[in-house]
């Protein structure tokens, strides 16, 4: 879908721009028609008007991608835009082996293809999860600062939220264990919701971690949630290590999606793998009495044409984020020391730390929005204590993300 106003090419190292006009490039030196629209939620005026008071941002906020899909999901919708005929078609047995062979193959993790429920979309899976196991005014556990959609699905359901926050050891977000168990016993915690990779910090979570947390969960009688979301887009030498890979998983439920992978935020479903066949079954049901694992059949094959046949996309989109993460961490060190980035291990997302400029709130946002002209996400929607964060999508051209640093370093050279 090309947009008529837009039919120029962009290549990532030279002419993309900032202009909320011209957002899309592929990350493949050999694909690199840009796609521009601004109903797009992420450049759409409307929204950046009410998130940001302003329309003239380069937008670098929301978690999704500017970058054009891999070739075989575009032939696949093609093909079935094609096809003129959108008959009933179940094929999600073929979606849950296409996602157990990629696991397989790239986490040298087994599942089986006999324990995923399809789903609507993870957050959905969420909602669900957290009807079905707990009930009202039960304790839920989250790690803060964390993808604050958690904060929704949490209260919306009438649960409460219990908060164990992240803590920063060796300027590495990590796990605070004692905090954690204390919370967890004392509160009567039922479920708790584990965020690997982790947005927004950029943790993944190492195979220890998840070990201890699995142990911990068992020890207590406590369900983990585990949104594995990001858990394609990993930087090495870390690894991703799935919940579903510890030893005794009787507590457990997964949650994936191909979404922020192959960047099909609004062409995509979710899935649930849910290994122990009581908690299934009980979940399998609920699913299907509410007609949710009813399936999408351009979703499911452009999930299969994602899965089968886009690995090398993804692998040259994790060598382009590491790029720009490179330059990113070298621009910082010289020329913008003050601002501090908790370099991430996985997802294209990057928690910035502006404590180091000593701003208000107030401040900091007229430094990032009206003079260096960034839409940037907020550190509080995160969680309370993280004013002095922003949180900035890499999945964008490196020419936009690195204009955006330049002019950041800018507006607070000018503001100092
Ligand atoms: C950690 C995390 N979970 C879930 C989602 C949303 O998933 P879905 O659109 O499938 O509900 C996001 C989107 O940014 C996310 O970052």
């Amino acid at each position: 879908m090309k947009n008529s106003q837009n039919t120029a090419c962009c290549t990532p190292d030279t002419d993309a721009t900032a202009n909320t006009n011209v957002d899309c490039c592929s990350p493949n030196a050999e694909n690199q028609n840009k796609i521009s629209n601004n109903k797009y939620a992420k450049s759409n005026p409307n929204y950046l008007q009410s998130m940001f008071g302003a329309t003239d941002l380069t937008p670098l906020w929301l978690a999704d991608m500017d970058f054009k899909v891999a070739e075989p999901i575009t032939a696949e919708i093609q093909r079935l835009a094609n096809r003129s005929n959108y008959a009933y078609e179940f094929n999600s047995g073929e979606v849950f082996s296409a996602i157990a062979n990629w696991n397989k193959r790239r986490n040298g993790l087994d599942l089986n293809p006999k324990s995923f429920v399809q789903v609507p979309g993870v957050l959905t899976g969420i909602a669900l999860l957290i009807r079905e196991l707990t009930k009202e005014s039960d304790n839920i556990l989250i790690q803060t600062p964390v993808y604050h959609q958690f904060f929704k699905v949490i209260s919306s359901a009438k649960r409460n939220i219990i908060d164990t926050p992240l803590k920063i050891v060796d300027g590495r977000y990590e796990m605070d264990w004692e905090d954690l168990t204390n919370k967890l016993v004392s509160n009567d915690v039922k479920l708790m919701i584990l965020c690997n990779p982790h947005n927004p910090v950029g943790r993944v979570w190492t195979k220890e971690e998840i070990q201890r947390l699995s142990d911990l969960a068992n020890e207590h009688n406590v369900t983990i949630i585990s949104d594995e979301i990001h858990s394609d887009v990993v930087f090495a030498p870390a690894r991703f290590n799935s919940i579903a890979s510890v030893t005794d998983n009787r507590h457990i439920a997964v949650l994936g999606s191909p979404a922020k992978t192959f960047g099909m935020q609004s062409i995509s479903q979710g899935y649930l793998y849910i290994a122990d066949q009581a908690m299934y079954e009980q979940i399998k049901a609920t699913v299907g009495s509410m007609y949710l694992d009813h399936g999408n059949v351009i979703s499911n094959y452009a999930t299969l044409a994602a899965y089968n046949r886009s690995e090398d996309w993804l692998n040259n989109l994790i060598d382009y984020l590491q790029d720009t993460i490179k330059w990113i961490e070298k621009f910082l060190r010289t020329e913008l020391p003050q601002v501090k980035m908790y370099t991430p291990e996985g997802t294209y997302q990057t928690w910035l730390d502006f404590s180091g400029l000593g701003l208000t709130k107030d401040q900091l946002n007229d430094v990032v929005v009206k003079k260096a002209k960034l839409a940037l996400t907020p550190g509080d929607w995160f969680g309370a204590g993280h004013e002095h964060f922003m949180r900035m999508n890499l999945a964008s051209p490196k020419k936009q993300v690195q204009d955006a640093f330049i002019k950041l370093s800018k507006a607070v050279n000018e503001s100092l």
